[in-house]
């Protein structure tokens, strides 16, 4: 057996793509709300356009997602069904601290999670909960800036502190911030953060970052001292950045562009600002603001794992006319040799286990793969059945790399939740048509449909997978 006996096996998803239910139980308003689909949303969720309320004329697809809110039971027992034996969710921040800054937690949105967690165990599957999956409450956002505030960690450290005593017995494995290396491309997503005209955006960026980073590791402290089986991971949109040519100004600027990446992974896992970011951070003359213990707590907190995301290897060339493409958030080189998906993404089964091997070599943790997938348009037939053959391809090719990585190169990992095991919104268009599930779901771009789910071919597929720990792909 290549995997271990105890692999974790299942799917991930987030509560702004998800749950719906924006207004209901006592929920605040988030950031995620208040982008809509079309051609604002880029803007929106770089910082570049501010839309702090609902305006005629837009369609908000967070409002009500798939509604998971009330559909959870059914979902998570099709989960079961499919073999899960961990399921990545995200918890809303605005569900248990509506405005962010308030004393006391919302009762409502704790039960929700907490029956949420009930629901899952009594299915045999254990919750891996990130703790901010690109939400922020919008009343931290427009009072204190969202994450460029200071103030904002101690939010944060309030919310960690009230999740890890309730959940304590129901959750143990814990990811302090998705993609916590978005901030960079997708700042209002992942830190709240809006730009004023002829702002200096990287000193921002980079200060918000710092306060991520210094809440991760009290998040940390926290949850080993609220229960010592807590693990607690960090989270980086991965993959790995290949020099476009052997010219080396491109194998340069290829292992700057991780090391932009890594910067994040670097403070949570090795415990301090690496040499090289000091460096680059002063020849760009951004200072960052740090308050006395902050390096202690960074040094002594770090992450139990390393978990990641991967859809795609990168390529950068020092050259400026080489043609880009698509990718996660954030355009890349095209790589010649790689076809692409329906939304230009590149494809690089193999990139997953470069990618692998450098964060194992890099970290010397266990690394668990919590998002991997393929978004495609899916053509359900008269049943609602879907026969998405082309999606069993992509992950089918992905987890026989992922066991290689493992067997041939020696690297521990935890487990492997794909990305949107059911249909949701997608996080960088807002479409419900860019489909990433097992579970087909009745809604489309326009917020029609029945919300009713079907299994897809795929559902049968990976639920053998699972049943063969991954033998049988
Ligand atoms: C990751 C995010 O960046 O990629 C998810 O953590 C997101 O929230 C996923 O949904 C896929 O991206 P998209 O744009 O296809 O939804």
């Amino acid at each position: 057996m290549v995997l271990r006996k105890d692999f974790l096996w299942g799917g991930a998803t987030a509560a702004n793509q998800c749950e719906g239910g924006f207004n209901e139980g006592g929920r605040g308003l988030a950031n995620v709300d208040l982008i809509p689909t079309g051609e604002e949303r880029r803007k929106i969720i770089r910082g570049q356009k501010k839309m702090f309320e609902f305006e005629d004329g837009y369609f908000y697809p967070a409002k009500e997602a798939i509604d998971m809110y009330h559909h959870y039971k059914e979902d998570i027992a099709l989960f079961c069904e499919m073999g899960f034996n961990v399921y990545r969710l995200s918890i809303a921040w605005s569900r248990i601290f509506p405005n962010g800054d308030e004393q006391e937690p919302n009762e409502d949105g704790l039960k929700f999670y907490e029956d949420l967690f009930k629901e899952c165990h009594r299915h045999g599957i254990e919750p891996l909960v990130t703790i901010t999956h690109f939400d922020c409450p919008m009343h931290l956002i427009e009072e204190y800036g969202g994450w460029r505030n200071r103030k904002t960690i101690e939010f944060y450290e309030r919310l960690c502190q009230v999740i890890f005593n309730r959940y304590k017995g129901l959750v143990k494995y814990w990811l302090t911030f998705n993609e916590i290396n978005m901030i960079l491309h997708a700042p209002f997503l992942g830190a709240g953060l809006y730009f004023e005209e002829g702002e200096n955006q990287e000193q921002v960026k980079y200060q918000a970052a710092h306060h991520e980073l210094v809440a991760s590791a009290l998040a940390t402290k926290i949850a080993h001292e609220v229960d010592p089986e807590n693990q607690v991971g960090c989270m980086l949109a991965a993959g790995e950045y290949y020099p476009y040519t052997p010219n080396p100004e491109d194998i340069l600027l290829a292992q700057k562009r991780d090391r932009e990446n890594y910067f994040f992974i670097d403070v949570q896992s090795r415990g301090a600002y690496p040499a090289y970011a000091l460096k680059e951070l002063e020849q760009k003359g951004i200072q960052i603001t740090m308050e006395s213990g902050d390096t202690e707590l960074l040094k002594e907190h770090t992450v139990d794992f390393i978990s990641f995301s991967y859809y795609s290897s990168r390529v950068a060339s020092a050259d400026p006319e080489v043609k880009k493409t698509a990718g996660n958030l954030f355009a890349t080189v095209k790589n010649p040799y790689l076809k692409t998906s329906e939304w230009g993404w590149q494809i690089d089964p193999l990139g997953l286990r470069v990618t692998m091997n450098s964060l194992y070599d890099r970290y010397q943790k266990p690394l668990f793969i919590v998002e991997n997938g393929l978004g495609a348009v899916d053509e359900p037939d008269k049943n609602g059945y879907v026969e998405d053959d082309y999606r069993i391809d992509y992950l089918a090719q992905h987890l026989q790399v992922m066991k290689d990585a493992v067997e041939l190169d020696g690297v521990d990992l935890l487990g492997y939740t794909s990305w949107g095991c059911i249909d949701l919104v997608s996080a960088g268009t807002g479409e419900m048509k860019k489909r990433y599930g097992f579970i087909y779901v009745d809604r489309d771009n326009e917020g029609k449909g029945t919300l009713k789910r079907y299994k897809k071919k795929s559902f049968y597929w990976y639920k053998k997978v699972i049943a063969t720990n991954g033998e049988d792909l």
